[in-house]
């Protein structure tokens, strides 16, 4: 009997349409409320909902938009000193992973006045934060679920601040905020949390457990079942509430049961050329599979009929087959680029990136194949 810890956030609060009601909701954000967005979403008119609500509720609010994808450290000091000059009693962040990544660090930094350079790796976060409420605008990465915050530290590198504290009081859920996302986003962004789910179902951690193999298998239903739709018809609020739900579900699986070597060879390809997260990870994700395939056949063959129901009458090996094969053929379906090489990565860049994802030891490790450099250097070989 395995023994486990499962933590996720204390309150979800889903449906189209509930942003606007911010203001009657018990999100505990105070007086002085800062949000945390980028342009892009500003743009795209998904913050004024809140605001109007919040001002409706008599709150104060500031917006800081200058969170960028893949966020350098600077953004993230430039809106703690934001926070801090504002007075703010409470943090919400209204965006994508990037921008959501930002509003907890500065929840965090913020109210206990740690440095960023101390708190990266697992559990070094020792103050409290600012009340935090996280409305994901992709689906996505979870993080409005999850105790992580990821940061690009220089030129080429990502890091990891994983504490409990980094989980919001609320997460909010809704698909008007998701339908504006262009169909390569959310194609993308889709895969992502498929990735989640599946790298938790199989995670080598000693803390995998059945809530998080629960959680997993009905994300890749929801996404599975969805993304097609959500790809297709972006205005299509059922498929796009779906999608939030099943990347939820997804982040809650992998915040207890975390990911593994799909993206510990993602990263790089994001940090050394700016490829999005979800097209990093949909890019190796078949040749990673195929790699793991020796050791967990048995667990991608349970998964198959979640995402593909028509495998539900194979075998073993058909099922596992299609599996292999489905996720190979996704990405095509929906229009993204398949080779390392359609998002200009020389052949001759490939040594570094395995060299850089061997680094990623805080992720290659629940991998339940062990990976090495030659490892590394093949899987990009085959994806390229
Ligand atoms: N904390 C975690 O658990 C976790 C997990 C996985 C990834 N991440 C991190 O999350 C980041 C990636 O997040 P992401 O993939 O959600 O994208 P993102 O936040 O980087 O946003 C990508 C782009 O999409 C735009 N955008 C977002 N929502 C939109 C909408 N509804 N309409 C129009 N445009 C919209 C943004 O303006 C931005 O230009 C990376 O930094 C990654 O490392 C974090
Ligand atoms: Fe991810």
């Amino acid at each position: 009997m395995s023994t486990f810890t499962f933590a996720t956030v204390p309150q979800i609060i889903a449906g189209p349409g509930s942003i606007s009601r911010l203001s009657e909701l018990k999100t505990g954000l105070g007086s002085r409320i800062l949000v945390i967005s980028d342009d892009g979403v500003v743009r795209a008119g998904l913050v004024q909902p809140a605001l109007a609500s919040l001002s409706e509720g008599g709150a104060e609010t500031s917006i800081f938009t200058g969170v960028v994808a893949d966020p350098p450290e600077a953004v993230i000091h430039d809106a703690v000193a934001r926070a801090i000059e504002f007075g703010a009693t409470g943090i919400l962040g209204i965006g994508g992973g990037s921008s959501l990544d930002v509003a907890k660090l500065v929840a965090l930094l913020a109210r206990s006045g740690e440095a960023l350079c101390d708190i990266y790796g697992v559990g070094k976060v020792t103050g409290e934060r600012l009340p935090l409420v996280l409305a994901p605008t992709t689906a996505g990465t979870g993080s409005e679920v999850t105790p992580i915050s990821i940061v690009t530290t220089d030129a080429h590198q990502k890091k990891g601040v994983v504490s409990p504290t980094l989980l919001p009081d609320a997460a909010i859920l809704d698909a008007s905020l998701t339908v504006g996302l262009p169909p390569s986003v959310t194609a993308a962004t889709g895969i992502d949390a498929m990735v989640h789910a599946i790298e938790a179902f199989t995670s080598a951690s000693a803390n995998n457990n059945p809530v998080s193999r629960t959680l997993a298998k009905e994300a890749l239903r929801l996404l599975g079942a969805n993304i097609e739709a959500a790809v297709k018809n972006g205005t299509d609020m059922v498929a796009r509430q779906a999608m939030l739900l099943g990347a939820m579900l997804a982040g809650q699986a992998f915040a207890n049961s975390p990911v593994a070597a799909v993206h510990a060879l993602a990263y790089p390809i994001g940090g050394l050329y700016h490829v999005p997260h979800g097209l990093s990870n949909s890019l190796v994700l078949p040749h990673v599979l195929h790699f793991n395939a020796t050791v967990c056949g048995d667990a991608y063959a349970e998964l198959a009929p979640c995402l593909f129901p028509q495998l539900e009458p194979a075998d073993r090996s058909g099922r596992l087959a299609g599996f292999l094969e489905g996720l190979a053929l996704l990405p095509v379906r929906l229009n993204l680029p398949v080779r390392l090489r359609d998002v200009g990565i020389p052949k001759d860049g490939l040594a570094l990136l395995a060299e850089n994802a061997m680094e990623q030891t805080r992720l290659l490790v629940n991998n339940p194949r062990t990976v090495l450099l030659s490892d590394a250097a093949r899987i990009y070989e085959d994806a390229w």
